[in-house]
């Protein structure tokens, strides 16, 4: 008899488990009704005498070692809570996820899409691969042109005549082409050129271009559109053109805005001038018009392109074009909020 206490005192000791079902099954097997204990606690009474002591204290030792055993077990599996639905555990508290941004560069992208869609320009996108005759050859470039240059162009060795676009003027083309006057279109876009890379260039970047065609539209709609697009980007409208040479457009100027010279940031980016240059502009050449197949006799237009990054550095105040690429979330996770 004494050696079944034993032999039981054994097994319990060595029992484990954080199984909460097992546990259960572990309690009702030795401390049920009709479990271990309450049988050999039955039996005592025949145990011979003289074994009697002997016998009351290992069983006495048995009892203890399940008890404890049992609410050990049990506290330790206590926190294993099961999924109360198909959710998961509802009442577990919230885990902290990381916000996202969005990139500089879209925020400033979207900013100026939203300031053209307001007077009526119509967002329109077109392949990074370009042909020739959409990237130069419509736009008034002709093959050996002296102005292809200008835009140190990424070519597919095999292929001349495929290229990564310089501008986003190809779009406007690709416009031209499907739609008939009047149009009001702007095109964002990256572009490629093969520059070398520095805080003020990079080999590829971002533009929005802007092109509107129609009867008698003349160089002082272009001044006005800029003013308003000037205002509602930097608040400032105080704007001059500076004449200048694109061979898509006749004439042709650079727009600069009056930044000012309020801090030694502005007497920095200015050079002291107080003055910043922010795009290129003009009045569409007749000769793209005709490319395009557009009345040109009867049709004028206005054309303007600018860099996002430029923008972008300028309303935040970056001073390394390349921050832009590196994807840094210390930088990133500036633009936050805005
Ligand atoms: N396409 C020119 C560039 O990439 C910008 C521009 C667009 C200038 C339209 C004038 C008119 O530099």
């Amino acid at each position: 008899m004494l050696n079944i206490v034993k032999k039981h005192l054994k097994e319990v000791k060595s029992f484990y488990s954080e199984n909460d079902i097992e546990v259960e099954e572990f309690r009702i097997k030795y401390n049920g009704k009709k479990g271990v204990l309450n049988k050999l606690f039955k039996s005592f009474r025949d145990v011979p005498e003289k074994e009697k002591k002997e016998f009351g204290k290992v069983l006495n030792e048995l009892k203890d070692e399940i008890n404890n055993k049992i609410i050990n077990l049990q506290k330790k599996n206590k926190p294993i809570k099961k999924d109360l639905s198909v959710n998961g555990d509802l009442s577990k508290p919230g885990f902290p996820y990381k916000l996202g941004s969005l990139h500089p560069l879209t925020i400033v992208e979207n900013k100026i899409l939203d300031i053209f869609s307001k007077i009526g320009f119509i967002i329109s996108e077109g392949p990074e691969i370009e042909d020739d005759w959409h990237n130069f050859t419509a736009l008034n470039i002709p093959e050996f042109h002296p102005a292809r240059d200008m835009q140190d162009t990424f070519f597919i060795q095999t292929n001349p005549d495929v290229l990564l676009r310089t501008h986003t003027s190809s779009v406007q083309v690709r416009y031209m082409q499907q739609n008939s006057p009047p149009l009001r279109t702007i095109s964002p876009g990256r572009v490629y050129r093969n520059e070398a890379i520095s805080a003020r260039a990079h080999c590829l970047f971002h533009q929005v271009e802007g092109l509107y065609i129609d009867e008698k539209v003349s160089f002082a709609d272009l001044k006005q559109t800029l003013i308003y697009f000037t205002e509602s980007l930097f608040g400032k409208s105080k704007i001059r053109l500076r004449p200048s040479y694109f061979p898509f457009t006749e004439p042709s100027a650079e727009v600069d805005i009056y930044w000012g010279l309020d801090t030694e940031i502005d007497h920095k980016i200015t050079k002291g001038t107080g003055w910043l240059e922010i795009m290129g502009c003009g009045m569409v050449d007749p000769n793209v018009l005709k490319n395009c197949n557009i009345d040109s006799e009867k049709f004028s237009g206005y054309a303007f392109g600018m860099g996002i990054e430029r923008i972008a550095m300028l309303l935040y105040q970056i001073d390394d074009i390349r921050t832009f690429y590196e994807n840094d979330i210390r930088f990133l996770d500036q633009f936050k909020s805005i």
